[in-house]
């Protein structure tokens, strides 16, 4: 995939990904590493900011955070880089959870945001990017 190019997702892809309280990556599922181009070699261990796109305003960022963290789940729009210099859009739900150990962690579930989706949050984002 060549750089800046869109990956469009397909209709039933559904891209998994689990942090630990930090964000650090403990799972990711076939369709995530496949649409983000990473073995989930590459992607365990690092910090979910490792697929950013340059595009995300950091408050979108901050209200994922703000509203997990208060043990609440957050869906919202993202666009993420892949390895080799593309991006593709995801609808995103972010789910906190506690594991019967007593661990905290959160488990991000994303599907193909739809094109009218896409085109209005590229426009959201960049508003929200230029008042940074
Ligand atoms: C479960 C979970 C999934 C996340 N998925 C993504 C993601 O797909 N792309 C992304 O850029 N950030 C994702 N984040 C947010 C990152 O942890 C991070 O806040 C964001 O990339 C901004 O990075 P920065 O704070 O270093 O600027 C996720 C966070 C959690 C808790």
């Amino acid at each position: 995939m060549a750089r800046d190019q869109e990956t469009v997702l397909d209709d039933y892809a559904f891209l998994v990904s689990e942090t630990d309280e930090k964000g650090i990556v403990r799972f990711a599922n076939d369709d995530f590493c496949q649409v983000a181009e990473y073995n989930v070699d590459e992607l365990i261990g690092q910090p979910h900011s490792m697929v950013r796109h340059q595009d995300m305003p950091k408050a979108a960022f901050k209200s994922l955070w703000d509203t997990v963290q208060k043990g609440e789940i957050w869906t919202g729009y993202v666009k993420n880089a892949t390895k080799s210099g593309g991006y593709y859009w995801v609808f995103a739900t972010v789910y906190p959870f506690t594991s019967c150990d007593g661990s905290k962690g959160y488990l991000s579930c994303r599907r193909k945001a739809s094109r009218d989706e896409i085109d209005a949050h590229t426009k959201l984002y960049k508003e929200w990017k230029e008042k940074e």
